[in-house]
């Protein structure tokens, strides 16, 4: 008789931003618990996170939240096999807590640990529910912090294809949802503006760089959104607040089109580049509901068809089961980290 092996119990930790998690995966994709204490209100009036807000609320949060995703897991730390962290990049004051809970929770119950990369792990997300992961793919991971294409051959071996050279495009999201004066943070905000807007309405730039290039500019478009809405030199009156609502709409709706447009051309470039047979979203951004149907036409029109793998939405902003999902590939490869793993600010 066939003996079933006994599942690998993953405990996961991200505080890369302005969100506390932790999570207990098993086998990499069976979920039995994701708890996040999120931050935004803390930075809600600052407009953006704070780092030291975010560290002081991570050390406050990490040890309940991990706890509470413990007991809701219905595991003790006998039945964990091992500790994943995200420890770069992001926030050095607020990774450090992450890294340091799980450092101090390694030694003391003698679990592996295990170091994730934040942007790897985001990826992860897009192929939690996959059994048949076609590669090569390409991976297109948006979030607040970071706009990459990657050439992915498994989950552990990513090279990266390019990257934005200014703003990310959930930064960018967030400045414009800021010169709109729509509430933080600015991504969902300016998706929900945008369902009554016209996408055509204004025509801002897509800054697509040189015509093979797989980079990213997102500058160039938040400062045209700054000067419809303020004049060529700043000096004008800021139009927004004499703005009626469909004017708004309209304006968050051609800019949501403008950068769509700059990520599908330079993830279909990339595609063509390496022969991509499957596409990879993840990240916060890839919650927008535009982005995930517009690239699923693209792929649908790709000669021949590419399979598209989008983040379920509760797991395409932070969390901690794209950690510990992530961990179980790095614990099947034995590839462990020690107690002397610090925090990254870059990846
Ligand atoms: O991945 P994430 O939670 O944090 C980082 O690793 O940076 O991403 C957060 C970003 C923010 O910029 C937020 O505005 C954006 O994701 N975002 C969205 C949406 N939901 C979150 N952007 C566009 N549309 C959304 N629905
Ligand atoms: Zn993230």
């Amino acid at each position: 008789m066939k003996t079933k092996s006994k599942s690998v119990n993953i405990l996961g930790i991200e505080t890369s931003c302005d969100e506390t998690a932790a999570a207990v995966v098993a086998d990499g994709r069976i979920i039995k618990s994701s708890l996040i204490a999120s931050q935004t209100k803390l930075h809600e009036k600052y407009g953006g996170v704070v780092p030291e807000i975010a560290s002081r609320a991570h050390l406050e949060k990490i040890y309940p939240v991990i706890a509470e995703a413990m007991a809701q897991a219905g595991v003790t730390k006998d039945d964990l096999d091992a500790i994943a962290v995200a420890n770069q990049p992001g926030l050095t004051v607020a990774l450090v807590v992450g890294v340091i809970a799980a450092k101090t929770l390694s030694f003391a119950w003698g679990k592996p640990l295990i170091a994730i990369n934040h942007l790897y792990a985001h990826l992860q997300s897009a192929m939690l529910s996959e059994d048949n992961l076609e590669l090569p793919a390409v991976a297109l991971i948006v979030s607040g912090g970071h706009t990459c294409l990657y050439d992915c051959r498994s989950p552990l071996e990513l090279k990266l294809l390019g990257s934005t050279i200014d703003d990310a495009a959930g930064e960018a999201f967030d400045k414009v949802a800021a010169i709109l004066k729509l509430p933080y943070p600015g991504g969902p905000s300016i998706e929900k503006a945008a369902e009554k807007g016209n996408p055509d309405a204004i025509k801002f730039p897509r800054t697509m760089l040189s015509p093979q290039s797989l980079d990213f500019s997102f500058s160039g478009i938040k400062t045209a959104v700054l000067y419809y809405c303020r004049g060529q030199d700043m000096k004008g009156e800021d139009k927004v607040d004499s703005m009626s609502r469909q004017q708004i709409a309209d304006i968050a709706a051609s800019f949501q089109k403008a950068v769509i447009d700059v990520l599908l051309e330079k993830t279909h470039r990339a595609a063509e580049k390496i022969g991509a047979k499957t596409i990879l979203l993840g990240g916060g951004v890839a919650a927008n509901n535009e982005l995930r149907k517009r690239l699923q036409q693209m792929c649908n029109s790709a000669a021949p068809p590419k399979k598209l793998l989008v983040a379920p939405k509760p797991y395409c902003t932070d969390n901690a089961v794209m950690v510990a999902s992530l961990g179980y590939h790095k614990f099947k490869a034995g590839l462990f980290a020690d107690l002397t793993l610090e925090p990254a600010a870059m990846g």
